[in-house]
C-alpha cells in the first residue's frame, strides 16, 4: 500500500467568525460592519490589498488586520488603526488625501468594535423585510459601509460614483448593479475583495429596483 499523501498547502488554518443567529443592536459586529468599512476605504487597489500591501498592511480580511498589529484589542487608545483614522494631518490621516476622511459614526464603530473585544464576529438578522424597502434605510447604510469608500472621490472605481441616490439609481438602471453584487457571469463581483452581501440585502436592492429605484 503507499503511503503517499497529496502535498499540503502551507496555508495557516484560520478560524471561522463566530455566526450570531440575531443581530444584537448594541454589538459591533466585525464581517457585517468593519471588515466591508476596511475594504472599501483601506483595501483598495494602491493601498493595503493584497497586491500593494502598503507599509506590509493589508486590511481585508480578519487575519491580516490583527496581523498588522495596529488593532489591540480591548484598548482603542493603543490601536493605531483609531490613531491613523482620526490624524488631524490630512498627509498623516487615512484614507489619505484627496480621499475623504471616515465619518465620525463609521470611526465610532470601529472603536467600538475593539472595545468589545476585536473579535471575529458576524450575525445573521432572522428577519428580513423585503416589503417596506425605502432607499434611506436599506441602500444607502449598504452603498456607504460596503461601497463608497472605492466608489467616491475624483476617480471612484470604474468610473462609476456612487455618492447619491441618483448615481445609485443610475447604476441600478442598465441592470449593472444588481449583476455586480449578485456575482453573475458577466459583471465583476461587488464588492471587490470582499464577502458577497447577504441574501437578504441583495433581495431588498432587487426590490427596490423593481419598484423603480424611488428615493424614499
Ligand atoms: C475595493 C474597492 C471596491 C469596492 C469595495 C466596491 N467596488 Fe465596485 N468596482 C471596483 C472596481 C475597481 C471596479 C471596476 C473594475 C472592474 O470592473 O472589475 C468596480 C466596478 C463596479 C461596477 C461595474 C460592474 C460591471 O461589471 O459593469 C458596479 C456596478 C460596482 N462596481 C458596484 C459596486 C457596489 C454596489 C459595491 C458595494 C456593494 C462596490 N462596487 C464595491 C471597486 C470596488
Amino acid at each position: 500500500m503507499s503511503c503517499k499523501h497529496d502535498p499540503v498547502d502551507p496555508v495557516i488554518p484560520v478560524d471561522p467568525p463566530i455566526v450570531t443567529d440575531n443581530c444584537d443592536p448594541d454589538t459591533v459586529y466585525f464581517q457585517n460592519e468593519v471588515l466591508p468599512l476596511l475594504i472599501s476605504s483601506c483595501g483598495v487597489a494602491g493601498c493595503h490589498d493584497p497586491g500593494t500591501a502598503s507599509e506590509g498592511v493589508i486590511l481585508t480580511n480578519y487575519a491580516s488586520v490583527i496581523a498588522s498589529g495596529k488593532v489591540r484589542a480591548g484598548n482603542p487608545g493603543e490601536s493605531d488603526l483609531i490613531e491613523v483614522l482620526t490624524d488631524d494631518n490630512p498627509e498623516d490621516r487615512m484614507p489619505p488625501s484627496p480621499r475623504q476622511p471616515l465619518s465620525a459614526e463609521q470611526i465610532a464603530k470601529i472603536t467600538k468594535w475593539i472595545s468589545q473585544g476585536a473579535k471575529d464576529n458576524a450575525c445573521e438578522s432572522t428577519s428580513c423585510d423585503t416589503l417596506n424597502v425605502s432607499f434611506s434605510a436599506h441602500i444607502w447604510p449598504v452603498v456607504q459601509n460596503s461601497c463608497l469608500g472605492c466608489h467616491s472621490g475624483v476617480s471612484p472605481s470604474g468610473g462609476i460614483s456612487l455618492t447619491n441616490h441618483q448615481q445609485i439609481a443610475s447604476a441600478a438602471s442598465g441592470g449593472r448593479l444588481l449583476g455586480a453584487v449578485r456575482w453573475e457571469s458577466g459583471f465583476s463581483a461587488m464588492p471587490q475583495n470582499g464577502n458577497k452581501l447577504s441574501d437578504c440585502t441583495i433581495t431588498q436592492i432587487k426590490k427596490w429596483i423593481e419598484n423603480g429605484t424611488p428615493n424614499n
